[in-house]
């Protein structure tokens, strides 16, 4: 089994392994900050159900595509469209995904890293080494982003060098219930808060006035970020996956767990705002708008939590954890890609591929710690073009080169005549027609709205 996993591919336990890493890959920072802060600025409940929309319509059908290839082929992105390719161009669909992982990683290791930051530093201060603490808080920002995101490299080469089933499968079935607990409790103890029900308010009630192409077309890109879609880490992940599993109901799972948990981070964040705001820390910017993104998390969080005296300490640190953790199971997804197509295509062992790539993304997201700006350009390009592009070209090769009927044969054997039933005929109807529009819809407004950028 150890040799195995060291030279050849390795597989999935079990079915429930393979959903927990698949479910891990997707959940991450994007469910945990980049959902609710999403779903606040975009009139609540209606952002929720257009979100819930492209999920299945665009997500589920793209999702199933890229672990059928996956599974048929057996082989990392690069390596299945050359098999399933006939001319030069199909592997430079892999390519074009090995590219978007490496820069997304490159920034997501350093937006991990202050979350692994805050937990460190708390527990010193807390243990008493307040020195050691004050060491870590006074750090320049970019040494600290610096330190920070190689140590996250470092967690995420460890377990990727353990292998499939001994590695990621092990750790994420260990992370992924821990990390739901951790929400539950944290959500009923920031529902007890004052002022924690306007936020729920302001979750759950739809305000139809903000309305727009703009929420529709953030909805989409987010559904696409959140299940880790359009660059082939789910191919990879499908490569691993044993011929009897039934693709379309482990896919299900993975969607409605992402969704889930994007729901029930709703649920902390946008109340632990509100909490915020009555304990007298300013949420609203300039234009009167729920503060986003990094802001939110890593200053009104924290300000949030310090306000709130012991207990304030021991939640934070528990939130922080929580959003390590989920990075950290994204993280191995985004690793794995490369490293898999260095095993398969390169005949390097797993040890020597993870240490040599993540070493290389660990130099990237350096660089990128010293630039904090570099993250919304690459955001701007890797995930707001460069998955859509991704998931298009997965859509159209599979639908008119592969074709869907060769797909469905892979996917009947896991569930028994699914050539013939109508769920068959939807998803490819949806492969060849209602996705590639969709996300060719994201894909050219998101050029539209970037061109002030580019001129
Ligand atoms: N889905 C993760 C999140 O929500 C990020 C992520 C992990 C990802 N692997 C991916 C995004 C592959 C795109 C492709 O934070």
């Amino acid at each position: 089994m150890a040799n195995t996993e060291a030279h050849g591919r390795g597989n999935w336990n079990s079915t429930l392994g393979f959903v927990l890493a698949a479910a891990g890959s997707a959940v991450g920072l994007g469910n945990i900050w980049g959902f609710p802060s999403q779903v606040a600025d975009n009139g609540g409940a209606i952002f929720i159900l257009i979100y819930l929309i492209c999920c299945f319509a665009i997500g589920l059908p793209v999702m199933i595509a890229e672990l059928t290839i996956g599974r048929h082929t057996k082989k990392n992105p690069v390596g299945a469209f050359r098999m399933l390719g006939k001319g030069p161009l199909a592997p430079l669909i892999g390519v074009w995904g090995l590219i978007c992982g490496v820069m997304i990683l490159a920034f997501y290791l350093v937006v991990s890293g202050w979350t692994l930051a805050y937990v460190i530093e708390e527990i010193l201060y807390y243990f008493g080494h307040r020195d050691l603490a004050a060491v870590v808080g006074n750090l320049e920002h970019g040494t600290k982003n610096a330190i920070f995101s190689v140590l996250f490299m470092l967690a995420t080469i460890t377990i990727i060098t353990g292998g499939i089933s001994n590695g990621i499968e092990k750790a994420t079935k260990m992370l992924m219930p821990v990390l739901i607990g951790l929400l539950l409790i944290m959500i009923f103890y920031v529902l007890t808060l004052e002022g924690a029900m306007d936020g729920v308010r302001v979750y759950l009630m739809p305000d139809f006035s903000e309305l727009n192409t703009g929420v529709v077309l953030s909805a989409m890109g987010q559904a696409f970020f959140s299940l880790s879609l359009g660059m082939g880490a789910l191919i990879t992940y499908g490569s691993y996956i044993s011929k009897n599993q039934n693709i379309v109901q482990s896919a299900t799972y993975v969607t409605l767990a992402d969704i889930g948990i994007a729901f029930l981070a709703g649920f902390l964040i946008i109340p632990a705002m509100y909490v915020a705001l009555s304990s007298g820390i300013d949420i609203l910017d300039a234009e009167g708008n729920l503060v986003r993104g990094t802001q939110l998390v890593f200053i009104v969080l924290p300000e949030m939590f310090h306000n709130m005296g012991g207990l304030g300490l021991v939640a934070g640190v528990a939130f922080f954890t929580l959003l390590s953790l989920a990075a950290l199971t994204s993280t191995i997804s985004l690793l794995e890609v490369p490293v898999s197509y260095a095993i398969d295509e390169h005949r390097i062992t797993r040890r020597k591929a993870a240490w040599g790539i993540g070493g290389g993304i660990a130099v990237l997201s350096v660089i990128v710690s010293y630039n904090i700006n570099l993250i919304d350009v690459l955001v701007s390009v890797f995930n707001e073009i460069g998955l859509p592009l991704g998931g298009l070209m997965i859509c159209i090769f599979l639908g008119y080169f592969w074709k869907t009927e060769n797909a469905l044969l892979e996917i009947s054997k896991g569930y028994e005549n699914v050539g013939e039933s109508s769920f068959g005929a939807i998803w490819s109807f949806f492969i060849r027609y209602i996705c590639p529009l969709l996300i060719g819809l994201v894909f050219i407004s998101t050029i539209y709205s970037m061109l002030p950028w580019f001129g």
